[in-house]
């Protein structure tokens, strides 16, 4: 199939890429380059073909031809979209309905949604399947749930969209975000000897490994229209649900010499819960291919090989809002988030 991926340069991008190539899609990146050089170590991420553009001036001569978009492109977590509500909206709600408009007036049939569990919210500690309730707590969250409104409304014989609600991520990539908190939990264990929580470590967390991640987009593409027309999967293994206690736990054994220390600001955390993602098994025959003990170990291989440093991981180039706010402050993007004429 010819694939559109929107967002390709970011976190999860490099895994997705590996997937759909080894598949033998034809694939085409479209990113602004919030991140574009933001690589840790010396492995590049794979290349393909790509288009430079922000999501909210593509128009459909940008996706004629292709079969299929995934749409990755976004601001992608809470405290990023904490920092400007607004445009967290523009670009996650709005701007998807203009990348999912685009690809239907250009004929292609398939939408994939990089939809988030966030939209769930405060669910408590029973396991949730797709048809819970939406009851988001921040503005990620909320633009996740406008974004899956506005595409159900565009549902039709011809165009297919199809949310995927993504645990929450982790494992290795060159375009690693420490900001996720199996990496950066992994990143202070390895870097100061603590595996330093921030917040009580209660909440309920599903999670999920970045390559697993792209084997469900890769199911998603590939299914016959009537399993996924329309439809959501919640992403990850039912079995992978963790209170962030019990993370810390296990990345305490994996990284030997580590210790567990808790922030003196630590307190409980509202997004708190579990899903059930059985759908995704039973009808795509998604397989979990990691656990999160073996992404800690994934992580902790790679530090070491790389030499990974405290300022790394804390860093701009490798924690989302710090990136943002300097491109902001170094006049690079403007307040909605858009390249300027400096950047050029
Ligand atoms: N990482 C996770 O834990 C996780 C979990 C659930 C859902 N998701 C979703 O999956 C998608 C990809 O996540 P990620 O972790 O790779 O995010 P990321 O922040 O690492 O990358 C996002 C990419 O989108 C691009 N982008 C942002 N705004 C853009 C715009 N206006 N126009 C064009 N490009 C733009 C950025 O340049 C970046 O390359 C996102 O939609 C995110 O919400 C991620």
């Amino acid at each position: 199939m010819k694939i559109a991926i929107t967002g390709h340069a970011g976190y999860l991008g490099p895994a997705l890429i590996n997937e759909l190539g080894t598949a033998g899609h034809e694939l085409t990146g479209f990113d602004s380059g919030l991140y574009a050089d933001c690589i840790l170590g010396d492995e590049q991420p794979p290349a393909i073909d790509e288009v430079t553009i922000d999501i909210r001036d593509l128009t459909p001569a940008h996706l004629a031809g292709f079969d299929a978009v995934i749409h990755y492109a976004g601001l992608s977590n809470d405290p990023l979209g904490d920092l400007r509500p607004g445009v967290t909206e523009q670009i996650n709600g709005d701007g998807t309905l203009i990348v999912a408009r685009a690809a239907r007036e250009a004929g292609v049939h398939r939408f994939i949604q990089s939809s988030s569990c966030s939209l769930y919210g405060a669910h408590g500690d029973a396991p949730i399947d797709e048809s819970a309730e939406w009851l988001p707590v921040t503005p990620y969250g909320k633009s996740k749930v406008e974004a899956e409104i506005g595409l159900r409304e565009m549902a039709d014989d011809s165009f297919t969209p199809v949310y995927l609600r993504n645990a929450t991520a982790y494992g290795w990539s060159p375009r690693l975000r420490g900001d996720l908190v199996v990496n950066n939990l992994t990143g202070y264990a390895m870097t100061t000897g603590e595996v330093f929580m921030k917040s009580d470590g209660t909440p309920w967390r599903p999670l999920v490994h970045t390559e697993d991640i792209a084997q469900a987009m890769r199911l998603a593409v590939e299914a016959p229209q009537e399993l996924v027309h329309n439809e959501a999967f919640n992403v990850g293994a039912s079995s992978e649900n963790y209170q962030i206690r019990e993370v810390a736990k296990i990345i305490e054994e994996v990284v030997e010499g580590s210790v567990i220390a808790l922030s003196e600001s630590a307190g409980p955390d509202l997004r708190n819960y579990r899903v059930n993602c059985d759908k995704l098994a039973e009808r795509l025959g998604f397989e979990a291919r990691w656990t999160v003990r073996a992404g800690a170990e994934q992580l902790a291989a790679k530090f070491r090989e790389i030499g990974l440093t405290k300022e790394q991981l804390e860093g701009s180039s490798y924690q989302r809002v710090a990136r943002i706010k300097e491109l902001l402050a170094d006049g690079r993007l403007d307040e909605d988030l858009r390249f300027g004429a400096k950047a050029a």
